[in-house]
């Protein structure tokens, strides 16, 4: 498996603001986009299908390569936290398909549960897949999420998880699972708690996205 956290100046400084305790909702949740929209350009890098041609500007024709709208990327925002992070997704890539999927960590078992669930029963051949998650902590919701892929026989290298933070028991139980994966993260934190909150992480992503 392969972890990438993009060394760039503006993941830095949007996962800063996250961090904050005093940043407020609406700009927690803006500034969860903006992470989102870099990490979404980065792992779509050499990812995508492309289309050439010849297309003529008002001045002469030009060779033109545009990104195929035949094979829109599968985007899985991980409800609630996913959807602030996924916002961009859809005005990023030109061409993309949303599947809702809602899991749940109960407080005190951490175990997830899914309470939502829109993904196809089929993806089409070769679907490429963005898991979108803003914490990997100790690994059970996006361990859920990635084994409902593969009941629908998505392979490993058709799936890339995007996150905000990252910790060492969710990047190991990914890696043990499902060698092949990548993740793209705006940092990694080494610590989760006994609660199951990454430190010193962002605290609760879907609360202060949404409350
Ligand atoms: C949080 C977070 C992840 C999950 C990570 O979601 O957004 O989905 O916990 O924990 P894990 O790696 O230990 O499984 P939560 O269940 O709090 O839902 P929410 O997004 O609705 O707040």
């Amino acid at each position: 498996m392969l972890v990438f956290v993009p060394p760039h100046p503006l993941i830095k400084h949007w996962v800063s603001v996250l961090r904050n305790e005093q940043t407020p909702c609406a700009v927690f949740k803006n500034a969860m986009a903006e992470l989102g929209r870099l990490l979404i350009y980065e792992a779509s890098r050499d990812w995508l299908p492309t289309i050439t041609g010849e297309i003529q500007t008002p001045m002469a024709v030009a060779k033109v390569e545009f990104v195929d709208p035949r094979e829109p990327v599968a985007i899985i925002p991980i409800l609630r936290a996913g959807l602030a992070l996924a916002e961009h997704a859809d005005s990023i890539l030109p061409s993309t398909a949303t599947y809702h999927l809602g899991l749940g960590r109960d407080e005190e078992t951490l175990q997830p549960t899914v309470y939502l669930n829109k993904l196809p029963e089929k993806f089409p051949e070769g679907a490429r897949i963005f898991v979108v998650d803003p914490m990997l902590a100790t690994g059970g919701t996006i361990v859920k999420a990635i084994d409902l892929l593969k009941e629908r026989g998505v392979g490993n290298n058709q799936i890339k998880v995007i996150s905000a933070v990252a910790a060492p028991p969710a990047l190991t139980k990914l890696s043990e699972k499902f060698p092949g994966l990548h993740v793209y993260t705006g940092i990694i934190d080494e610590v989760v708690n006994e609660k199951g909150f990454i430190i010193p992480g962002l605290g609760d992503a879907g609360d202060r996205s949404y409350s």
